[in-house]
């Protein structure tokens, strides 16, 4: 049963959701996979089309989405911010109104998560941020989605994010008081996540009642028994100038097989990719038995399926 949407619903952060919507959304996403797997047509969103607004570059969230609108009968449009009036100066909020004429949905990819929420409050159809500066909601529900599936509920359980305070980071911390689990950041100084992420996540922790978030500069501490270990690059899409400062200041923050002997036994690694292997991770550990990056990456798609349902029929 698709999940009934009677009111434009935006995903823009975690904020957006509820925990029990986040579990109905899993549900739905397990068994569109199963459909997939079945080679099951399952054309919930025929006659619909999503438009995809990309100012930053993208594999994964570009092909997902993609590939997730045609697998449910409706079809995605490829709109780079580079060759639409968008990139030459039109308003994001007259772009907005533009759009929702002639598209059920938009996804958008950009830099500040300003632009995200202007698209939202301007359009009248749903908007998903398929990644901000401060955000990337699709994915954290993902790496979720994908724990559960391995190992069962989060509830409880120590989650290590070890690098950069981004907009992964952001997610994860914003995930905390949904899923219940206690996650233990590891960011090196002057890299830490924006402090009004953090205490809003503290105000949704103590209204849900569980969920807790450590703020370390030490990755071991972080790492030292955890169910989940994360990382993502040192050097997030705009940040390229940065490069060689975060290189240095980053130094001591690669996840290799060391770090995971600290983290339990059956403990699992992800990282959203693209990765920069030798930097924030190793081959040992990106290749190792305890990744699960490749079924993160596929999970992409179903768990995205289910949102663009739970948004547009
Ligand atoms: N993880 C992720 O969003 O990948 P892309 O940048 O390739 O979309
Ligand atoms: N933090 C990274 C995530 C890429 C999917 C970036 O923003 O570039």
């Amino acid at each position: 049963m698709a999940i009934i949407q009677e009111t434009k619903r935006d995903l823009l952060s975690l904020s957006d959701v509820t925990p029990d919507e986040i579990q109905r959304l899993f549900s739905r996403a397990a068994t569109l996979k199963r459909a997939v797997k079945a080679r099951k047509v399952t054309h919930t969103l025929k006659g619909r089309t999503l438009g995809m607004i990309f100012e930053k570059p993208s594999s994964r969230t570009r092909v997902s989405f993609e590939v997730g609108m045609f697998q449910l009968g409706g079809h995605a449009l490829f709109l780079s911010s580079k060759e639409i009036q968008l990139g030459r100066g039109e308003d994001i909020s007259d772009s907005a109104k533009v759009f929702s004429r002639y598209l059920d949905g938009l996804m958008i990819r950009t830099f500040a998560h300003k632009n995200v929420e202007t698209m939202a409050k301007c359009a009248s159809i749903p908007v998903i941020n398929g990644l901000s500066d401060d955000f990337h909601p699709c994915q954290v529900l993902t790496d979720i989605f994908t724990y559960q599936e391995k190992r069962g509920s989060l509830r409880g359980r120590k989650v290590a994010w070890i690098g950069d305070g981004n907009n992964m980071a952001h997610s994860w911390i914003m995930a905390v008081s949904k899923v219940g689990c206690q996650l233990s950041l590891a960011c090196p100084a002057g890299y830490d996540p924006d402090p009004k992420v953090i205490e809003k996540a503290h105000k949704d922790i103590a209204i849900q009642g569980e969920g807790s978030i450590q703020l370390t500069k030490d990755p071991k501490e972080a790492a030292h028994g955890a169910d989940l270990v994360i990382t993502d690059t040192w050097t997030s899409m705009g940040q390229e100038a940065e490069r060689e400062r975060r290189l240095r200041a980053f130094e001591g923050f690669c996840v290799d097989s060391a770090m995971m002997k600290l983290a339990q036994e059956d403990a699992l690694f992800m990282h959203c990719l693209p990765a920069h292997r030798g930097e924030e991770v190793t081959s040992e550990v990106m290749d190792g038995h305890q990744s699960v990056i490749w079924d993160e990456a596929e999970n992409r798609l179903h768990v995205q399926k289910a949102i663009l349902e739970w948004l547009l029929v």
